[in-house]
């Protein structure tokens, strides 16, 4: 290791940066930040050093660098562009034992400074050891994804707990083994949830009730997206990872899957049109009856659960039954996919409204306010709209829609496998047929398909495998 990392306590210190530009900027905003006197030497400012010097947050000494000016400095930062003065300092600073850090001279450094994961008072830092910067900020990045933004709370809590923990428990090991439920367990993600109250609430009662963890686990009801697994949002991979049990069904990909905890119990319950591996009712119970048994249960569904995802339905019976639950949203097929096949759904020259509709009711037959859909300037997005596909094309023209109207289909859309096939609204079931198109498969209506052509822009290498989801049914 040829650098000690330590965290320096900076408040109150006297720090020195010499040179007035954007790399010194950047130094004085950390050292601000770790409450350190900040005296910038100068003969130029960037704008923001000049707002912060009349503010009088930082001094300001106008003029080029000086021995003396080091003097009574705890530590010293040069960022000038000048390689003979920025020698200089290092040798001043050296002289008198006095901490320095050289801007991109790795020889002249005392010490380095790291790239910061700032989640106060949790503070993560990175270094390559001055051997590559940008890998450091690039690791920096990976650790942003991973730690929830809430983690200085949680252990600003669990510091305000301590005593309190100390007094009941005698030996460390009961401590450790407390705090290692606790972290990982409820009390930490109602912090994440950005539920405090309760946090502490959930704390005292463990700590006064005698139990180590909770009785009731928790559903977390999370949408997986429409297939890209880079769709998926920082709380859904975290609570992924924590689930005990994975209660997914068919919309989920394959790649999003293999993302949730390895050791986690994998219960697939279908959903497939005219093939619900479980009833919808049973897949309630099952939610219900795995989280009172003290389970993290994660109930996995493509695109957003609120949207034709029956996720209400879920969680009503959970409320019914007092079981907590969070839900995550995700991002719904038709946002997704017209991403993904470049037709914006909604564009000022083309429609200033759109509407989201289902395809395929619990019947099996397609029942909608036609006259309402088929106005002019209107995009419409049917889900689940393929065996629907020949009433959907009828009625639209039926009530005034042009049959010449630009439609498409995506098919897997955002996946490796989507493909997008283009016809007019009086086509599409031709299209449907000709296509050999199957589901999960997303129509859009409207004349902002014509835009397709020309913002196209995901063109991906066709996966090995047909399809990324878990199976196939025609919807
Ligand atoms: C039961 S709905 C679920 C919708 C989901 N909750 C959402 O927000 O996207 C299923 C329908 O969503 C559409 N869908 C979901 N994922 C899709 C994808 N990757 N590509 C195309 N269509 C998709 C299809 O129309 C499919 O029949």
């Amino acid at each position: 290791m040829k650098h000690f990392p330590i965290f320096l306590s900076l408040k109150g210190k006297t720090c020195i940066i010499i040179g007035g530009g954007s790399v010194a900027e950047r130094k004085v905003e950390s050292l601000l930040n770790a409450e350190a006197v900040v005296t910038v030497v100068s003969p130029q400012l960037s704008p923001q050093l000049s707002y912060l010097s009349a503010e009088k947050q930082i001094k300001h000494l106008n003029r080029c660098y000086q021995s003396q000016d080091i003097d009574q400095a705890f530590l010293v930062i040069a960022a000038t562009d000048q390689t003979e003065v920025n020698r200089t300092i290092a040798a001043d600073a050296d002289k008198q034992n006095t901490l320095v850090n050289v801007v991109d001279d790795l020889k002249l450094c005392s010490f380095i400074v790291p790239s910061i994961l700032d989640r106060s008072p949790v503070t993560i830092a990175v270094s390559t050891g001055g051997a590559s910067p940008v890998l450091a900020r690039q690791l920096r990045m990976k650790l942003e994804t991973m730690i929830p933004s809430s983690c200085g709370e949680l252990a600003a809590l669990t510091e305000q707990y301590r005593e309190r923990v100390k007094n009941k428990f005698s030996t460390i090991e009961e401590r450790k083994a407390f705090w290692e439920n606790v972290l990982k367990g409820t009390p930490a993600e109602l912090v994440y949830a950005g539920q405090l109250q309760a946090a502490r609430n959930l704390l005292d009662q463990l700590l006064d009730e005698d139990i180590d963890h909770p009785q009731v686990g928790e559903v977390y009801l999370v949408g997986a997206g429409p297939g890209d697994p880079d769709l998926l949002t920082f709380k859904a991979v975290r609570l992924m990872q924590r689930a005990d049990v994975m209660v997914y069904d068919r919309l989920v990909s394959q790649p999003i899957l293999d993302m949730a905890n390895k050791n986690a119990q994998r219960i697939y319950v279908g959903k497939e049109k005219d093939n619900h591996a479980v009833p919808q009712d049973k897949i309630n119970d099952l939610l219900v009856e795995l989280a009172k048994q003290g389970k993290r249960v994660l109930r996995l569904k493509g695109g957003d659960p609120f949207i034709f995802g029956r996720g209400g339905e879920e969680i009503e019976t959970l409320v019914e039954e007092g079981v907590p639950f969070q839900v995550v949203p995700g991002i719904t097929a038709a946002a997704g996919c017209s991403s993904y096949a470049g037709i914006p759904l909604t564009h000022r020259d083309y429609a200033q409204s759109v509407t989201f509709a289902t395809g395929h009711l619990k019947d099996g037959s397609v029942n909608l306010n036609w006259e309402q859909l088929s106005q002019p300037n209107h995009t419409l997005v049917f889900y689940m709209g393929l065996t629907g596909i020949a009433v959907i094309s009828k009625q639209l023209i039926a009530h005034g829609m042009p049959k010449d109207t630009a439609a498409a289909l995506v098919e897997q859309g955002t996946t490796r496998n989507q493909r997008v096939h283009i016809g007019t609204l009086e086509s599409l079931p031709q299209l449907v047929k000709e296509s050999g198109v199957r589901a999960p498969t997303l129509t859009i209506v409207g004349n902002v398909v014509q835009l397709h052509d020309k913002l196209n822009w995901y063109k991906p290498e066709q996966y090995q495998s047909s399809t990324e989801f878990t199976k196939h049914g025609k919807t």
